[in-house]
């Protein structure tokens, strides 16, 4: 298998201070797609999600718990594994910054910097703010806290410092020479700005507290927390040792996709260490936007962080995973409101999806004796719909190339919108009384549409296409897009099983929630 088919993907590592919420599910959620779509397109996966451990947020958490920070930290990130089980992910490691695979390979990586003269000893005096792990200069602050909002606090203390003042040149030509290589565009231009106006050394070590890894030969130190994380990326393919299986497989051919607000450290600290250290950046950094809660900052104070479980088990796991991906372009911020949501998975999904499956599947149930029908000669619009049907695969590929989740599913749903135009201008109700053939040749049109648009939403909505497949007796094995194309995959004379809803309908009844399982609609 060549490096091409190739495809790494990685979550941000999440701090353990706090316990998971909407904003790091959708995270995961994203890189979940993608990397579920490349297996299904028959490239070689590897889907990282993992925890970041060390620093000084999570020290402190872990003593306002009054816990030791080890105990606390195992508690934490149990949660974030619990949290993937739930949304059913797939991803293939989970690393946490406390394991020794992972220590390892920092206090390598900040070996191989040191001996490559880029590191130095120094003392640091300036703001730092626990919230963001992050350095602020004086002048980036905003009425006396740091652009984020977080506070800020005063440190003077040895540091060691990453040469990163000499990297600006060689990060604006890697920018230039790979246009791509942060998405979107906007984030682009945001990232080249700031690295043109000039890049201070930056410190990458700490002193005033010690729940870190230690820097080599000098255990007074521990090693900045973002140094430390970053380098997850690696560690989890075998780092330092670059001669593995993995490592050789999936490196550089990563993205990255992270919060916007953690873009710098992936866009320029990042590719900083790795050119600094000889390796290579990795291929792509796709920075998403922010879910606010009904208008508001999702934050710990304002009480109002949703719990993913709670709201999978009041509106389904296809529910919620539809509507994180669909409701806002991939890159863009998007407000969270039960509103909006019930909106959206009953207007596309119950509505326009589930009807379509459903009402499709009983007709054939009904008039075609529960067997894939026997076509007849094709007319232009059955072609033009199974075109559709067809060209979707190519068109929400190149969609998912440059990581356009919402894109992807616009256009899959363009093909379903198609497809209930085709059942209503074609009324197969009606033809079973004057044209029995013609009734068959249009129902077989929709159900091989129906199983190209399933195989496709398996990336997407794995539990509901499972199901659709299974209904349309599509075998297990015949579910990739290598299959996507195959005509005659569904044998007319195959015997289907019942249809059942896959799309549950929410009505709001009394100011509560409840659901309704919908039933065919105009089938007949
Ligand atoms: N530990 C660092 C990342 C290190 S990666 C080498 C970190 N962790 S975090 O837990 O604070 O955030 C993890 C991710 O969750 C970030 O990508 C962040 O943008 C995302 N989100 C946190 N709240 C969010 C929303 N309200 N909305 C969308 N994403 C949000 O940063």
């Amino acid at each position: 298998m060549s490096a091409a088919d190739a495809f790494y993907v990685t979550t941000p590592i999440y701090y353990v201070n706090d316990s998971p919420h909407i904003g790091h599910a959708y995270s995961t959620l994203a890189c979940d797609a993608m990397a579920r779509f490349a297996r299904l397109d028959g490239k070689r996966v590897r889907f990282l999600t993992g925890t970041d451990e060390h620093g000084q947020k999570v020290e402190k958490a872990a003593r306002d718990a009054g816990m030791d920070p080890q105990a606390f930290t195992d508690q934490v990130s149990q949660r974030f594994h619990e949290l993937a089980q739930v949304m059913r992910f797939t991803n293939d490691d989970f690393i946490r910054t406390t394991e020794e695979r992972h220590k390892k390979a920092v206090q390598t990586l900040w070996r191989e910097l040191v001996r490559r003269d880029q590191i130095y000893l120094g003392t640091y005096a300036g703001w730092y703010s626990v919230r963001d792990e992050a350095f602020y200069a004086e002048s980036e602050l905003v009425d006396g806290v740091a652009p984020s909002g977080a506070p800020v606090e005063w440190v003077e203390e040895p540091s060691y410092f990453f040469r990163l003042s000499a990297w600006q040149e060689a990060l604006l030509r890697f920018y230039r020479e790979r246009p791509d290589f942060i998405l979107p565009p906007a984030r682009r231009n945001e990232v080249v700005r700031f690295v043109e106006g000039g890049l201070q050394d930056l410190s990458v070590s700490r002193t005033s507290f010690s729940w870190g890894i230690p820097v080599p030969d000098d255990p007074a130190h521990v090693i900045y927390v973002w140094l430390d994380a970053l380098t997850n990326y690696v560690s989890a393919l075998g780092h330092p040792d670059v001669q593995t299986d993995a490592y050789r497989a999936f490196w550089p051919a990563a993205v990255h996709v992270v919060g916007k607000d953690i873009l710098r450290f992936h866009a320029v600290y990042w590719p900083a260490f790795l050119l600094a250290a000889g390796l290579e950046p990795p291929r792509r950094i796709f920075a998403h936007g922010w879910w606010t809660i009904e208008g508001q900052k999702m934050s710990k104070s304002l009480g109002n962080a949703i719990d993913p479980v709670g709201l999978i088990e009041q509106y389904g796991l296809d529910q919620i995973r539809y509507f994180l991906l669909r409701e806002v372009p991939f890159g863009n911020d998007g407000d969270f409101s039960r509103a909006a949501m019930v909106t959206r998975m009953n207007r596309d999904l119950a509505n326009d999806y589930g009807n379509l499956v459903q009402r499709v599947l009983s007709m054939v149930q009904r008039n075609c004796a529960a067997r894939v029908p026997e076509p007849g000669p094709l007319e232009a619009d059955d072609r033009a719909l199974l075109d559709a049907a067809e060209s979707l695969l190519p068109r929400v590929r190149s969609e998912m190339a440059v990581q356009a989740l919402s894109r992807a599913l616009e256009t899959t749903f363009e093909v379903i919108g198609a497809a209930n135009r085709y059942v209503d201008a074609r009324a197969p109700w009606a033809l079973r009384k004057t044209d029995a053939a013609r009734m068959a040749t249009v129902l077989y049109v929709l159900i091989e549409t129906i199983r190209r648009l399933a195989i496709i939403t398996q990336a997407f909505l794995p539990d509901a296409s499972a199901r659709i497949l299974d209904q349309l007796a599509v075998p297990e094995d015949a579910r990739s897009f290598a299959r996507f194309g195959e005509t005659g995959a569904l044998v007319p004379g195959t015997p289907l099983p019942s249809p059942a809803g896959v799309f549950p309908r929410h009505v709001e009844s009394v100011g509560r929630m409840q659901v309704e399982s919908r039933q065919a609609g105009d089938a007949g």
